[in-house]
């Protein structure tokens, strides 16, 4: 198996023991069902949720510090910014590699400990630290568990001086429990009217949208029904049709097989029965321009990630949840969520979005529960 070596990497066991006396000594984060903030250091509280909710979490989407060597400032003119001195602070980034892949490793073993046999991990990085965390991944995932590494467009074109590619992407690498498993609601994208002019360019007398696709495809069928001629017409070569023929005899009834002047068949398939673009592994989702808070992300991305991946009984966990960006997505797509996050300042604009509407906890004030 592959693996990734640096200092300071502890064995899973011990990180995994570890949680587990964290958990012993210090009790249950809460007990309540529903909807839960933890202000808290998110190993912590990932050790004590591990006591009630190993196994139960179908979705998590982590969001963690990049690495970016940088400290995440505030403000209340909503220009939240890398650095202004007029701001508080919300969060530092400054980690030297090394640290911040046994960091980020040690809360992936517990997120994997958490997540639901149909549970699923959207981990967002980006590209100078990505690759390395891709490998901790398949590691603790198991490489057949990994799904996509989704290039996320992030910003405008940006005019460095460097003597390099401008970067406008981060990614977000998209890992199941168990593949084949993993919750899929199979949304699609409605097409727009000018894909729909694109593709479907013919108008039926009633008005409907509509293009015709051959009635065969590539690929030859020896013997089988789909290889035999349909009404003296023979399969041309190298081809076979789409379908048993005697499907061809109910489309036409139905007045859904085009003959042209020559007497050449086409199937006619029509735009209001499309069923929508499958959705591909680039995404142009720009953040806030005025964010409730550094770094917050785009509320459309989080929306698909949980409207793809999640069920409306599911439970959502974000343990780096800065604004509480997809704890409100969550919300709105009713799906129960866990929120963790160490900083003041976050919990301030959770509390602004989220009061009333769930359960704010300090595990530290619960020792001993
Ligand atoms: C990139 S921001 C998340 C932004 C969030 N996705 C949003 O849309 O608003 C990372 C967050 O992780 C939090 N964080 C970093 N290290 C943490 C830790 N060890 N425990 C808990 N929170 C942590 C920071 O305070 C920060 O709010």
């Amino acid at each position: 198996m592959l693996r990734l070596n640096f200092d300071g990497k502890l064995s899973r066991w011990d990180i995994l023991q570890r949680a587990h006396t964290l958990a012993l000594k210090h009790g249950r984060i809460i007990p309540a069902e529903g909807n839960i903030i933890i202000q808290s250091e998110n190993l912590f509280a990932l050790s004590l949720l591990l006591r009630d909710y190993s196994g139960k979490i179908d979705l998590v989407y982590a969001d963690p510090p990049f690495n970016t060597m940088q400290d995440f400032y505030i403000s209340d003119n909503r220009a939240n910014s890398v650095s202004t001195t007029k701001s508080r602070k919300a969060y530092a980034d400054k980690m030297p590699l090394e640290k911040f892949l046994a960091f980020i490793r040690e809360r992936l073993i517990l997120i994997h400990e958490l997540l639901s046999e149909r549970g699923s991990l959207y981990l967002h990085i980006d590209c100078k630290t990505g690759h390395y965390v891709k490998i901790l991944l398949d590691e603790i995932f198991g490489a057949e568990n990994f799904l996509n590494d989704i290039a996320r467009i992030k910003s405008n074109p940006k005019n460095f001086h460097r003597r390099a590619w401008g970067n406008q992407r981060d990614m977000i690498l998209f890992y199941a429990k168990n593949s084949g498993l993993n919750i899929w609601n199979d949304i699609t994208f409605p097409l727009n009217d000018s894909e729909i002019s694109r593709l479907f360019p013919k108008t039926d007398a009633d008005g409907r949208r509509y293009t015709t696709i051959p009635l065969h495809a590539p690929g030859e069928t020896r013997n089988g029904i789909t290889g035999k001629a349909w009404r003296n017409i023979p399969v041309p070569e190298g081809r076979h049709w789409r379908t048993d023929p005697a499907e061809f005899d109910r489309l036409d009834a139905q007045g859904r097989i085009e003959w042209s002047s020559s007497g050449n068949p086409r199937i006619k398939k029509y735009a209001d029965e499309h069923e929508g673009m499958k959705i591909q592994d680039v995404w142009t989702y720009k953040d806030p321009q005025s964010p409730a808070y550094p770094t917050e992300k785009n509320h459309d991305m989080l929306k698909l990630i949980i409207a793809q991946s999640s069920l409306p009984d599911s439970l959502i966990l974000d343990p780096f949840a800065g604004s509480g960006a997809s704890l409100l997505c969550a919300l709105e797509l009713g799906r129960k969520f866990i929120g963790i996050d160490q900083s003041e300042e976050a919990v301030r604009v959770m509390r602004e979005r989220l009061e009333g509407k769930c359960s704010f906890v300090n595990p530290v004030d619960k020792i001993g529960v």
